[in-house]
């Protein structure tokens, strides 16, 4: 059966990457970056520069990689820019991140100089352990919105960029739930106007990014683009939105072991987690109110992932418990320790001990490439709203309103294929070797 693929404009000139939140994720992407293009180093994590597809039966023999496969823009072809609280340009400000080492600081000084952050929107009400003063004025919430469009203006016209995407690599905010004012479109412009206290500034930076066209990314737990007022919009403009929290360290680990222990019919007890880091997240973390938005992103994945409704005997009543200590001698190189409690055959008990001795950043910087990378082949390709075949980069995926969020990363994987293939008009993969059967 041959299938038609969609009509994908190409991916002709620079692409504009705006991200708000120059910290040590947004630092160690640029670098990484510039090393990449400079030819230092190879693009290690990133789907869209080093992973393949498979295509057609396994005796075709085509296993093109994914940037061969779709029409992406090249790490070449990308224009960094972002907003900050703090004035420090790219070298200083990953300098204080700590993340990377003295050699590539100094070797990639040069290019790391040029960005300089635009002023932020912020409100320390939203993230209560930081005070900056690189911060926009305005007397309502529309008008700094009203501003950041106007940035985003000025940055396509002073970089020659047509297109542009914005990832979010800022702070985690505090925990907020849906409320009337981001149920529609009109009550959530009524909020910009009468500084609604329920419209937090990541909310404003995706109202300005889906008004200019630019499809947006949720890097932190924040509700931020995942209310129905932002849907809408970007269903309006016809703009792919997609979140919540990058799937790194210890959530990633979780997501790839439950799958096993699920596909193997083990049971679990209990599951601790505990994590110590450094950096200017663990102190934002530290509060209460921005570590309650995280515990909800890393709790729900064992729920989902092993179903205690269908498999009461080996899931119901597990105790979870998700903890993150802020411990400043660590930095950024997080620590994360967990401990399962799992039971088998005449319910045994046995333990799984894990011990990620990870650098947070590092994991992180190669999704807000593939983020950047496939959020522009979306947007090229028609597709708008929340796109759920992103999941397997993030810890608490967006999903149509009726739907749960899939964990497992072996299925997100194969979900996110598959939504390749069906771009490209290929067959999707289902694993059933219907040819043995013919
Ligand atoms: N590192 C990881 O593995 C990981 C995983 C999942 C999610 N995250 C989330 O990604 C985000 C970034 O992490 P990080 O380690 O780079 O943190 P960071 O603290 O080093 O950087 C965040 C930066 O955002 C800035 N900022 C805060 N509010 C802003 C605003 N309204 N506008 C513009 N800038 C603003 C801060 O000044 C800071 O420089 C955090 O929300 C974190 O929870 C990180």
């Amino acid at each position: 059966m041959s299938l038609k693929p969609l009509k994908i404009e190409e991916p002709k000139g620079k692409l504009g990457v705006l991200i708000p939140g120059l910290g040590a994720i947004g630092t160690t992407f640029i670098a990484g970056i510039e090393s990449i293009v400079s030819g230092l180093h190879a693009p290690v994590g990133s789907l869209s520069q080093t992973g393949t597809i498979r295509l057609g039966k396994r005796t075709d023999n085509r296993v093109p990689k994914i940037k061969d496969f779709v029409p992406l823009a090249t790490p070449e072809d990308l224009v960094i820019g972002g907003w900050d609280l703090f004035e420090d340009n790219g070298y200083e400000a990953a300098k204080k991140a700590g993340v990377l080492n003295h050699q590539d600081l100094e070797t990639l000084k040069p290019r790391l100089e040029k960005i300089k952050p635009m002023k932020a929107v912020f409100d320390q009400h939203y993230v209560k352990k930081l005070n900056g003063t690189w911060v926009k004025e305005g007397k309502t919430k529309m008008d700094l919105a009203q501003q950041l469009m106007d940035d985003i203006q000025n940055f396509k016209d002073e970089n020659g960029v047509d297109r542009c995407v914005m990832i979010w690599c800022a702070s985690t905010e505090i925990f907020i739930t849906p409320q009337p004012v981001h149920q529609t479109l009109e009550a959530f412009e009524n909020g910009l106007r009468n500084n609604d206290i329920n419209i937090a500034s990541s909310m404003i930076y995706v109202y300005a990014a889906l008004k200019m066209g630019v499809p947006f990314a949720n890097g932190a737990p924040n509700l931020s683009a995942d209310i129905p007022a932002m849907e809408d919009l970007a269903k309006q403009n016809g703009v792919p939105i997609v979140g919540k929290d990058f799937k790194t360290g210890q959530t990633l680990m979780k997501t790839i072991l439950a799958p096993g222990l699920k596909a193997r019919l083990l049971g679990l007890r209990g599951w601790f987690s505990t994590n110590i880091l450094g950096n200017r997240d663990g102190e934002v973390l530290d509060d209460p109110e921005s570590f309650k938005t995280k515990e909800e992103s890393k709790l729900s994945v064992l729920e989902y992932i092993l179903q205690p409704d269908v498999y009461p005997e080996l899931y119901k009543d597990f105790y979870h418990k998700v903890r993150i200590n802020y411990y400043p001698p660590h930095g950024d190189n997080k620590e994360g320790w967990d401990n399962i409690d799992i039971f088998g055959w005449m319910n045994y008990p046995m333990q799984i001990k894990i011990n990620f001795l990870c650098r947070d950043s590092i994991l992180a910087a190669p999704i807000v490439l593939d983020l950047v990378m496939f959020l522009d082949l979306a947007k090229r390709a028609g597709m708008s709203g929340t796109q759920e075949w992103f999941s397997l980069l993030f810890k608490s995926p967006m999903t149509a309103p009726d739907l749960y969020p899939e964990h497992d990363l072996f299925i997100q994987l194969m979900k996110f294929k598959n939504t390749l293939r069906y771009m490209m008009g290929e067959e999707c993969i289902t694993h059933l070797g219907l040819e043995y059967y013919d």
